[in-house]
C-alpha cells in the first residue's frame, strides 16, 4: 500500500479534502506517517488498527495528539466501533473472509453516514487478488478458511513450492482461484451484492490497489481522477 503513497493515495485524499481515515495494517507504520502529517495539518484523525503494530505507538501519539488514534486490535472487532470517516484504506488480514467482511461492516456505516467513503484496497493483484494469506488462520472460521501451508508462490502456477518461492514465510491458502479466495474475489463478490452505487478502479502494479468511492463522488473528481497515472480498468456497480 505504502508504494501508492504518494502516486494515488495523498493525491486523491488532497483533492477530495477527506481528513478522517480508517487505516487497517500498520505494521511498521511507513504510511501511516504520511498519513498522519496530512492529517494533523487538517485538523483531521487517522484511526489505525493493527493487532501487533511495529512502531513506536506512543511516540506517535506524542508527536500527533489527537489526530492520532491507535486501535490495537483486528479489523473486524474495531472497525464497528469506528463511525466517522471518509476513507479506509485496507491492507491488513489478506483473506476472503477478512475484505469481505470490512467492506460491509463500511457498507453499514456508509448506509447511516449517506455516502459510501473511498475504499483502497492493496492486494488485489498477484499473489493474494485470487488467493487468501492468513495472518490469523484460526479467527477465520473454517468454512472460509481453505487449506493453506507457510510455502512460497510463483506466478502462473496455483500450488505451493516445495522449496522457495514468494513469501513463504506466511501462511498461504493451498491453491489460487475458486470460490471465496483471495482479496480481488472479496472485492468483486461485495460489488455484485452491495445496493450502494459504487465506482471501481484498479491498478495491477505494485500488487495491486483497488479504489472503490460513490458514483457520484467519482463524476463529481473525473477530471482529477484522470489525471492519476494508474487505472487499468473501471467499473460501476450497484443501485
Ligand atoms: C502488509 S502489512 C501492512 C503494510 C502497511 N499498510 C504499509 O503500507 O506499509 C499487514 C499488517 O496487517 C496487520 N494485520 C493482520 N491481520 C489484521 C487484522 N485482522 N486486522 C488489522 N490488521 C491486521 C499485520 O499485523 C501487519 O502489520
Amino acid at each position: 500500500m505504502n508504494r501508492f503513497g504518494e502516486e494515488i493515495i495523498m493525491p486523491l485524499l488532497t483533492v477530495t479534502n477527506i481528513v478522517n481515515i480508517v487505516e487497517i495494517g500498520a505494521e511498521h507504520g511507513t504510511n501511516t506517517l504520511k498519513l498522519l502529517a496530512y492529517c494533523k495539518s487538517k485538523n483531521g484523525v487517522l484511526h489505525v488498527i493493527d493487532p501487533v503494530p511495529q512502531f513506536d505507538v506512543d511516540g506517535f501519539r506524542q508527536r500527533y495528539g489527537e489526530a492520532f488514534k491507535m486501535h490495537i486490535g483486528f479489523s473486524l472487532d474495531a472497525l464497528t466501533g469506528i463511525k466517522d470517516y471518509d476513507a479506509v484504506l485496507i491492507d491488513g488480514d489478506h483473506n476472503w473472509y477478512t475484505v469481505y467482511n470490512e467492506l460491509k461492516i463500511v457498507e453499514e456505516n456508509a448506509e447511516v453516514r449517506g455516502e459510501f467513503p473511498v475504499v483502497f484496497v492493496h492486494d488485489i493483484a498477484w499473489p493474494y487478488g485470487r488467493r487468501d494469506l492468513y495472518y490469523y488462520p484460526d479467527l477465520i472460521p473454517p468454512e472460509y478458511r481453505k487449506p493453506y501451508a507457510k510455502k512460497g508462490m510463483e506466478p502462473g502456477r496455483s500450488e505451493l513450492l516445495e522449496s522457495g518461492g514468494y513469501n513463504l514465510i506466511y501462511n498461504n491458502a493451498a491453491f489460487e482461484y475458486g470460490d471465496k479466495n483471495g482479496v480481488l474475489t472479496a472485492v468483486e463478490d461485495f460489488l455484485q451484492q452491495t445496493s450502494c452505487r459504487i465506482s471501481f478502479l484498479k491498478s495491477m502494479k505494485h500488487n495491486g490497489l483497488g479504489i472503490l468511492m460513490s458514483e457520484d463522488m467519482s463524476k463529481l473528481f473525473a477530471a482529477e481522477l484522470n489525471q492519476l497515472p494508474v487505472w487499468e480498468e473501471e467499473y460501476h456497480y450497484g443501485g
